[in-house]
């Protein structure tokens, strides 16, 4: 359970959840495919480029990339080539942007020295500035490429590769897990601060990475590297320096005792959970969209007339909640539409209609199938989606990608917040306020991270054994909270196969109050905003009925049997109250002795109509 602590207990890392990797060792032939395997395991970590550093004789060939790994298959025929080491890197973008030229691995001049890294160096300006008026020269806008310059600076005055790489590591400030390698070394050299990074020890060799998952299916013995430490590694033999205490270190290799599958959960029960957990995380990333990507946004929403947001399921709710906060705060009218629909509506698509497509797979065949129809009819087509390359990013004019990594269980959970998250920044960036939500969004991981406290999760599961065998459950909100009240009995449905339903608070007494019985569990979302007094009085009628009311918001009331606390923020309230529900469905699930990872008869990503 070591690892898992490690994992469980991982400050948030606003940085980037890049990934790197590297093998050396007696597989020269078959190094390209261990690390393309070992990206390909890595992507769970969110990325939007990635790259490729293949240590041959005489040279160093790079491959690098912005989209999906799968398109370095090409590497894997290289025709027998050897390779003495190989290093790989996913990135997603914070210093500089989505672009081949800042993917990692970075270089040297000379082209002799190649880095990967994963962390922030907070100094790299002043380096970078020190390096160009030495007369080095820059080809990206990344902090990364300052190391392979300062290394080889060092270079230049005699030092040998392990030495100068020594020297360059204590120049940075900040946090980095650094691999390197020199084609005039037979070492790679790694050094960790803040950022994690361990040694995978394999009977041919060894494997050096961001998480054990990328090289577990070859190896369970691992070395960890603690702050402050080096290490050298040979196809022979590794040795570690503490450069802080100026000591050699003799580190214990541990066996992980997990299956793949078990690591990539991260020690938790479910993909669920861990997905439920990551949210604290990938809504920040979801909003720390770059520049150039807000910009071209805004423009397509400016230059349009006529907006249409086209989405299936989960994704559908994230829009229909966006739809009440672009109203709100642009005084704009969004015509949010199930995919599946949407065809009906072609008639009224013109060339200056702006369809935004939201899937987290980018394959649900009725969003392509709706994309379809909207470039037939020329409008322009945005999309946001979790996944690089996939077929909606293909069909696109642009792309936001969701960046909250692989999304492995059937129910979607953060990327339902990521999806909301990324359009309550586009609402406020259109009037120029992107800055205040990103700020905003720690907070909210903050918030998240409340929610999910041991102690409220010990509150959810004592309510999800309470209402687990009902027959029914409803879940009421109005404004943006009924969009949260449609996803929040999504989940219960899709994970607990009870029959859920979600109303907007004053659509009840048109009929739905029928179903109110003694004891029926209702969930009520009342967030601090305008809908707080019509949705209590809608509770109260409820209640009057026998119904068992569950309250979600940031203040307690009377008529509530059950209180859930969310916060309330300027931004990020309502992407906060689907986050107990979440918890609710998921546990409601296990109690019930049913694998929420994988309901029954649906699928992750519904590719037929
Ligand atoms: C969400 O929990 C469901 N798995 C489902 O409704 C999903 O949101 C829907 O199929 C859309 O998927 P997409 O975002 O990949 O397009």
């Amino acid at each position: 359970m070591f690892l898992g602590s490690i994992f469980k207990s991982t400050p948030l890392i606003l940085s980037t959840m890049c990934g790197i990797i590297a093998y050396i060792g007696l597989k020269r032939r078959e190094a390209p495919r261990l690390l393309f395997d070992g990206l390909r395991r890595l992507e769970y970590r969110g990325y939007d480029s990635w790259g490729m550093a293949l240590i041959g004789n005489p040279s160093i060939e790079v491959h690098k990339r912005v989209g999906a790994i799968t398109e370095a298959r090409f590497l894997l025929n290289n025709n027998g080539a050897c390779f003495h080491a190989v290093l790989g890197h996913t990135r997603w973008a914070t210093h500089g942007g989505v672009s081949e030229k800042n993917a990692h691995p970075h270089l040297d001049c000379t082209g002799r020295i190649a880095v990967v890294h994963n962390g922030i160096i907070d100094n790299y300006l002043e380096l970078k500035e020190m390096l160009l008026n030495r007369g080095h020269v820059f080809t990206s806008d990344t902090d990364t490429e300052v190391v392979p310059h300062l290394i080889e600076e060092e270079m230049k005055s005699g030092k040998s590769f392990g030495t100068a790489f020594l020297e360059a590591i204590r120049k940075l400030e900040g946090s980095y897990a650094i691999i390197s390698a020199c084609k005039d070394s037979r070492a790679l050299l790694c050094a960790k601060k803040d950022s994690p990074l361990v040694i995978g020890v394999a009977s041919h060799g060894y494997f050096i990475a961001s998480d054990p998952v990328g090289f577990l299916e070859h190896t369970r013995d691992v070395i960890f590297l603690d702050d402050h430490e080096l290490a050298v590694v040979t196809p022979e033999s590794v040795s570690i320096f503490n450069f802080r205490e100026e000591k050699i270190k003799r580190k214990q290799t541990h066996t992980i005792d997990w299956d793949l599958e078990r690591v990539e959960k991260h020690n938790y029960p479910y993909f669920m959970e861990k997905e439920i957990m990551e949210q604290k995380e990938t809504v920040v990333r979801a909003v720390l969209q770059s520049e150039d990507t807000i910009k071209r946004v805004v423009d397509m929403f400016n230059n349009a007339y006529g907006v249409f947001f086209v989405a299936c399921g989960s994704s559908y709710y994230a829009a229909l909640a966006s739809s009440y906060i672009f109203s709100k705060v642009d005084r704009k009218h969004i015509n949010v539409v199930d995919a599946s629909e949407f065809r009906y509506y072609r008639d009224f698509i013109t060339p200056k209609t702006l369809v935004v497509a939201i899937s987290q797979s980018g394959e649900t065949a009725d969003v392509l199938d709706a994309v379809k129809i909207a470039k037939k009819k020329k409008a322009r087509v945005l999309a946001i989606t979790n996944v690089m390359g996939s077929s909606l990013m293909r069909l696109s004019d642009f792309t936001i990608h969701m960046n909250c990594g692989p999304e492995i269980c059937v129910v979607g959970t953060k990327s339902f917040t990521a999806q909301l998250a990324i359009l309550e920044l586009i609402a406020h960036a259109l009037m120029g306020k992107e800055t205040e939500v990103k700020n905003a969004y720690r907070e909210v991981s903050r918030g998240i991270e409340e929610i999910l406290n041991e102690e409220n999760r010990t509150k959810l599961d004592a309510l999800a054994e309470t209402i687990k065998d009902k027959e029914h459950v409803f879940c009421i909100g109005r404004g943006v909270s009924h969009a949260i009240a449609l996803e929040a009995a999504l989940k219960i449905k899709e994970v607990t196969y009870i029959h859920a339903e979600g109303f907007a608070g004053g659509a009840l007494k048109h009929g739905p109050l029928a179903l109110i019985e003694e004891g029926t569990p209702c969930v009520v979302f009342a967030p601090e905003d305008e809908t707080y007094d019509d949705i209590i009085s809608n509770a109260t009628e409820i209640k009057s009925r026998g119904g068992m009311i569950i309250g979600v918001g940031s203040r307690d009331h009377d008529v509530f049997d059950n209180f859930i606390r969310v916060p309330s923020l300027p931004f990020g309230t309502h992407l906060l109250s689907v986050v107990p529900i979440q918890y609710l469905a998921y546990r409601m699930a296990v109690l019930r002795g049913l694998n929420p990872d994988k309901p029954r008869n649906l699928a992750k990503s519904v590719t037929v109509k």
